[in-house]
């Protein structure tokens, strides 16, 4: 049967794909952000999963604000690369794997959660940024992802967005629909976004570095108690676009019961206008 082994956290910022892009990314401002994704390529290579499922943010580019779906899954065989306003990001398109997407689809809709099936979509920088950062810099003709990558898109960019107590059940059967699935796969959850940051408005600049690294310690240690915060706390802590990160919740929640294994930890201010944590969870 399949299996979740592990859980990967990172943020998505958009400036460290095109950083990495344009060939800055040895530059220093740049080096010290990258330097925390150094033993994640290494683990990749080393724990390479058969399947990624990547639970990320559309930022208005696959959805635009005339029709929002709060959890959207991919179905399709591929998904290209979502032009953004300066060309798509010069990396391979993704695969999908549509046999997994389609029974977690059946299954966790049967478990009461509605999901919206999603046959056609562009992927943004919510997935293509943690994708280089975890894999590295690819050719887009003639390197591929190490593997297939089931997007999985939720909103958190229009209110109302979902409760981290929701986000945290739905992981939960996530990873039965995962465990049912009658194929020998190794399948790697994503959470993505975050960490503290706010874009505009009077207090566009924001990062709370102490609140940041109390959410990483809680998802590790306590994560059903941090899925009853409140967004209201989110928002004042952590900025208006900080509430990303209520998706960490869903990976955290497809992880088995027994404390995880942390396998590496990273954090740091800033890249652009946030704050970066990164996390690698292994099953025990
Ligand atoms: C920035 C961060 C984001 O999460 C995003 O989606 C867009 C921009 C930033 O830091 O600039
Ligand atoms: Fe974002």
């Amino acid at each position: 049967m399949a299996r979740i082994t592990a859980s990967v956290f990172t943020s998505h910022v958009p400036a460290i794909g095109a950083a990495l892009d344009l060939g800055k990314d040895h530059e220093p401002y740049w080096q010290k952000v990258f330097s925390g994704y150094d033993f994640s390529k290494q683990w990749m290579k080393e724990n390479r999963p058969d399947v990624v499922f990547l639970v990320y943010n559309d930022h208005a580019n696959a959805f635009s604000l005339e029709m929002i779906p709060t959890f959207a899954i991919g179905t399709a065989a591929e998904f290209p690369i979502a032009d953004e306003g300066w060309g798509p990001r010069p990396v391979p398109k993704v695969v999908g794997h549509p046999e997994l997407a389609s029974h977690i689809a059946q299954s966790v809709i049967q478990d009461d959660f509605d999901l919206t099936i999603v046959n056609k979509m562009a992927v943004d920088h919510g997935l293509t940024v943690p994708l280089s950062l975890m894999c590295g810099k690819l050719d887009p003709l003639r390197d591929a992802w190490p593997c297939p990558v089931i997007p999985f898109a939720v909103n958190v960019v229009q209110y109302p967005v979902p409760s981290g107590r929701r986000c945290w059940n739905l992981g939960r059967a996530i990873r039965k629909a995962v465990q049912s699935f009658d194929a020998d796969l190794k399948v790697h959850i994503w959470g993505t976004g975050g960490m503290s940051h706010q874009l505009q408005g009077p207090r566009a600049g924001l990062i709370n570095a102490e609140w940041d690294n109390r959410f990483l310690d809680r998802l590790i240690a306590e994560p059903e108690e941090l899925a009853k915060v409140p967004h209201i706390e989110y928002v004042r802590e952590a900025g208006s676009e900080g509430i990303e990160l209520v998706m960490w919740l869903i990976a955290r929640g497809a992880m088995n019961d027994a404390p995880p294994r942390v396998r590496h930890r990273f954090f740091h201010v800033p890249a652009s206008n946030t704050a970066v944590g990164h996390l690698i969870l292994e099953n025990t």
